[in-house]
């Protein structure tokens, strides 16, 4: 008997055989999706037995639920996803002309995912273009609802271009457009709810996991109301309501101006020693170098949607790129979660048994781990760590690794299997 996963003040209730809707996805959707359930079903097994089991439901969305209902993304699909919390996907290609900017973007929005998790780990063997990846061990929080993502564009030439212009202008006083005439405008809405409960998942996250620091990454030099605004409200979240458990920056700083920069460092240290988590910030583009100068003083990361889209990519680029970097999107308040490949569709291998299956894997892991099946995300983790000390990869990667046998998707799907012991 499958069953519904519920929250309950706050908390999964996970029964043993779980429902859990899938999409395939398109292009290199088909090639994944089998060869990584098997995987996922093989450590579960190996952790539980017959006790527990995913109970896989195939809903529709994409090309294949185009072709079957006319649509590209039915209500039965957004209902599955409602009914049973938590679900995953494979890469849907994003429709052209069809009235929906991106399947992707209308799941978000419909089940108001606001996380974007990303976890940035690196494998043994895996080829990297940085100095010490063993040392890369990053969760990103990118919000996932507001920022210049809101689709708020007005397009030059068109009629809402010039009124909002001469809204500007007239009524607003502004006088800093260098072309008004040609200019194209986009808004950037960042709000103080939005950062709240952004920063709040990342702390907590860091917290639960015993995690050293979590860094709130933003251009607020240059945006002082928006991004400006999200690094103040995270700081004010962080003291106010995880005094206990968080250091912040912000509270040195003031610390070394009252009293000194000797009493400033020792409450540093002590609440290093103390376990807490030391809240920091860093402007974007600073970063964007330092994750990869020093990538071990970073550990969770709390950002905004822009921000995160180019921190995802690089950082996924430093262990092995898209193939093998997993995601989430999470709402934590409602449960609400689906995980999902990070990559696209790749039309260009799709079906040629190419694709790295990786990303769809460690996706389904951390699906695991927010079942709380850690014993069974472990085992995958494990059998990866195997698989890739011995060289045996997709092609992907075969093409940087000196020595390595080329395997094909459900060939490396099989080897991990083989591995989970
Ligand atoms: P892409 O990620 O599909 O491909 C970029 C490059 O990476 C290609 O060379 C591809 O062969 C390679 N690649 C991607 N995944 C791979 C894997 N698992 N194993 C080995 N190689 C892999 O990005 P692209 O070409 O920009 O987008 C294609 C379509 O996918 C578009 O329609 C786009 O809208 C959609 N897309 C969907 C996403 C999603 O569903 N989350 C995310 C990104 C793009």
């Amino acid at each position: 008997m499958s069953d519904r996963i519920k929250i309950e003040d706050g908390k999964l209730i996970v029964p043993d055989k779980p429902t859990i809707p899938f999409i395939e996805g398109d292009g290199i959707g088909k090639d994944i999706t089998g060869p990584s359930q098997r995987v996922i079903d093989a450590a579960v097994k190996k952790a539980y037995g017959a006790t527990r089991q995913l109970m896989w439901k195939e809903v529709l969305a994409g090309e294949k639920a185009y072709k079957e209902t006319g649509n590209y993304l039915p209500e039965e699909t957004l209902d599955a996803f409602k009914e049973y919390l938590i679900g995953i996907k494979g890469p849907l290609q994003t429709p052209v002309g069809e009235g929906i900017r991106s399947l992707n973007v209308a799941l978000r929005q419909t089940l108001d995912l606001y996380v974007c998790l990303r976890p940035v780990r690196w494998f043994k063997g895996v080829p990297s273009p940085i100095r010490y990846p063993s040392l890369v061990d990053m969760h990103i929080f990118r919000e996932n609802t507001e920022d210049i993502y809101a689709g708020i564009e007005y397009q030059v030439g068109d009629e809402k271009n010039k009124k909002f212009r001469d809204f500007l202008i007239n009524e607003m006083g502004v006088d800093k457009i260098r072309f008004p005439e040609s200019s194209s405008f986009g808004v950037k809405p960042i709000s103080k709810d939005g950062s709240e409960r952004l920063t709040k998942a990342a702390i907590e996250y860091a917290v639960q996991r015993n995690l050293p620091s979590v860094t709130i990454v933003h251009k607020g030099n240059i945006m002082k109301y928006t991004e400006g605004a999200f690094k103040n409200w995270s700081y004010d979240l962080a003291e106010t309501e995880f005094g206990e458990q968080t250091f912040t920056w912000r509270q040195y700083e003031n610390l070394k101006k009252d009293k000194g920069q000797l009493d400033a460092d020792k409450a540093l240290e002590e609440a290093k020693s103390a376990g807490k988590v030391i809240v920091k910030d860093c402007i974007t583009d600073a970063f964007l170098q330092e994750s990869l100068l020093h990538p071990w003083d970073h550990s969770v990361i709390a950002t905004m949607n822009l921000n995160g889209d180019y921190i995802s990519d690089q950082l996924a680029a430093m262990v092995g790129g898209i193939g093998i970097s997993p995601g989430a999107n999470i709402n934590y308040n409602s449960g609400y979660a689906i995980f999902e490949a990070t990559h696209g569709t790749a039309p260009n291998i799709a079906g040629t048994g190419k694709a790295n299956p990786g990303s769809l894997i460690l996706s389904g892991v951390m699906m695991l781990e927010y079942l709380g099946w850690d014993e069974a995300a472990e085992h995958v983790y494990d059998a990866l760590e195997h698989v890739f000390a011995k060289r045996k990869v997709t092609s992907d990667l075969h093409a940087q690794m000196e020595g390595a046998t080329l395997l094909s998707t459900s060939e490396f799907a099989d080897e991990i299997i083989k591995n989970i012991h």
